[in-house]
């Protein structure tokens, strides 16, 4: 894992312009300050999906057991679960025969809501698994089970546009029969709450995004000035792409592994994309990665959509 971090960080920086994989956030630090975001105000896609899973957990339920099989609830991306957790409490609730497997790049998140999994819902089947999106797909194939596959968040929107169709593509094609998606898409709304979701007034976010420049410190034994950076989000309502960059304020250069980076005064990283969509999107995206649209979930601001496909 080190050596793969190690190696996308440099083709990061040494690449023009220079990114950061946005995958690499989450680490104890990332994850904690990731559960702050959820709690912010502006972050308005934690309470809109809570909304949705909260109103529309009966139905879900019924398109899961449709069948009357026992199903396996996979969810990639899971975090800490905090909405996740509004479906398992109510699946239970219902006696509905499943095993959650919770999917996540971060082994500390995945521990924390392991724990708190045992501790709030003793009863649960869970099989958590630390692995990458990617590799993880093959586990949709193993056994007979019906999956119900989630995707929430609006993880696919930190996807670029080619990676997202590629990754659906793979998800359908791994997918059985009867398996079902449900996936969260934050959709197109006013570029000022959709900025202000990124640039939160706490800093929190800023801190979020610094963090990783951070991680790379500690990990890598980098020497990055950390002040030497600020942190800068951008809404393109022509794209609907919302864009989080570090940007250097200095000429400056550190080590990392013997390599040396050099960033010139007011050069910036790219760290994150968060894609925003509108129902044609979506519709799109379906159709392109082969899918059947079954159902749209809305909050009652239509802000988020959490939509269920069928292969
Ligand atoms: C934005 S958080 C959202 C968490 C949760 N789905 C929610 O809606 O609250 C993204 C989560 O996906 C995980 N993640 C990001 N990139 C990943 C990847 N390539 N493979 C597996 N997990 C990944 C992160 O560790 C993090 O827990």
């Amino acid at each position: 894992m080190n050596d793969t971090f190690a190696r996308e960080v440099l083709d990061g920086l040494s690449a023009t312009p220079k990114k950061l994989p946005s995958k690499y956030f989450y680490d104890k630090k990332g994850d904690h300050l990731f559960q702050q975001i959820m709690k912010l105000d502006e972050y308005y896609l934690t309470s809109c999906e809570h909304e949705i899973l909260s109103s529309s957990k009966e139905a879900l339920l019924k398109l899961s057991t449709a069948g009357g099989k026992p199903f396996n609830l996979v969810e990639f991306g899971a975090g800490d679960g905090y909405k996740t957790k509004i479906l398992l409490r109510y699946f239970l609730e219902q006696k509905a025969d499943f095993e959650y497997a919770p999917i996540d790049i971060s082994e500390n998140v995945l521990e924390l809501l392991e724990n708190n999994l045992k501790e709030e819902l003793p009863d649960l089947q869970l099989k958590p698994v630390a692995d990458d999106y990617f590799s993880a797909l093959h586990s949709l194939r193993n056994g007979g089970r019906r999956n119900v596959i989630l995707f929430l968040g609006s993880n696919i929107g930190n996807f670029t546009e080619e990676l997202a169709f590629n990754f659906l593509g793979k998800v359908y094609d791994a997918m059985k029969r009867d398996d079902l998606l449900l996936i969260g898409f934050d959709l197109k709304k006013d570029p000022a709450i959709i900025r202000a979701a990124y640039n939160d007034s706490k800093g929190v976010t800023r801190e979020f995004n610094l963090n990783l420049l951070r991680r790379i410190n500690t990990e890598l034994k980098a020497g990055i000035d950390v002040d030497k950076f600020i942190h800068y989000p951008v809404y393109n309502p022509m794209t609907g792409t919302a864009k989080s960059y570090l940007v250097s304020t200095e000429d400056q250069e550190f080590e990392i592994n013997g390599t040396k980076i050099s960033l010139e005064a007011w050069e910036a990283i790219h760290t994150e994309v968060s894609q925003k969509f509108s129902l044609n999107d979506i519709t799109r995206m379906a159709i392109q990665t082969g899918f059947t649209e079954l159902e749209n979930y809305f909050d009652k601001r239509r802000y988020f959509v959490d939509a269920v496909w069928k292969k």
